[in-house]
């Protein structure tokens, strides 16, 4: 177990299509998982793909309980989410700021679907079958575009709404990524 270094944008690691998870059974896996876990926690984020510590397999954690990044942020459950699909049960999107690991210090405006299912395995290989809306659906939809090499900055439509979130927000304590 331990805490890795978190690729940052420009990494061209970061923009390649993930390799599916075929086994459930090995140490391997679990060691990642408690890599990521660690690495998540000691930089308080809220989600984290396995690209991002440079290992290209459709894995991704996320989960809140409360986060000083995200003070207004519903919790959402713990989960260990590998090879996702994601459907959206709504065309309707939503702007909200975000921020990611891989791209410090900043935050954008970023449209999302308010209402989604996403299904997958956790890891002992059992399926995961949810709906999600509101931040959670966000959460999974940005940890999921790591997957295929997005990075949110890919995602927003007016360029003025990105920017250091010490400028954007200079009233708020939000720390830095
Ligand atoms: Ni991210």
């Amino acid at each position: 177990m331990a805490v890795k270094k978190i690729l940052r944008m420009g990494d061209a690691q970061l923009l390649r299509q993930a390799v599916e998870v075929t086994n459930f059974d090995g140490e391997e896996l679990k060691e990642l998982l408690a890599d990521m876990r660690d690495t998540m926690q000691a930089l308080d984020g809220v989600g984290l793909a396995a690209p991002q510590i440079g290992i290209n397999l459709r894995i991704v954690i996320f989960g809140v309980e409360s986060n000083p990044r995200y003070p207004d942020a519903e919790p959402v459950p713990e989960t260990v989410l590998i090879n996702p699909v994601i459907t959206p049960l709504s065309q309707t999107k939503e702007d909200g700021w975000e921020g990611c690991l891989s791209v410090p210090g900043m935050r954008g405006l970023v449209p999302r679907f308010t209402r989604l299912r996403y299904q997958g395995r956790d890891e002992s290989g059992a399926l995961i079958d949810r709906t999600a809306s509101g931040f959670h659906a966000r959460v999974v939809q940005h940890e999921c575009d790591h997957l295929d090499g997005i990075l949110y900055p890919m995602r927003i439509v007016d360029m003025r709404h990105f920017g250091f979130s010490s400028e954007l927000f200079p009233d708020s304590d939000v720390q830095d990524e």
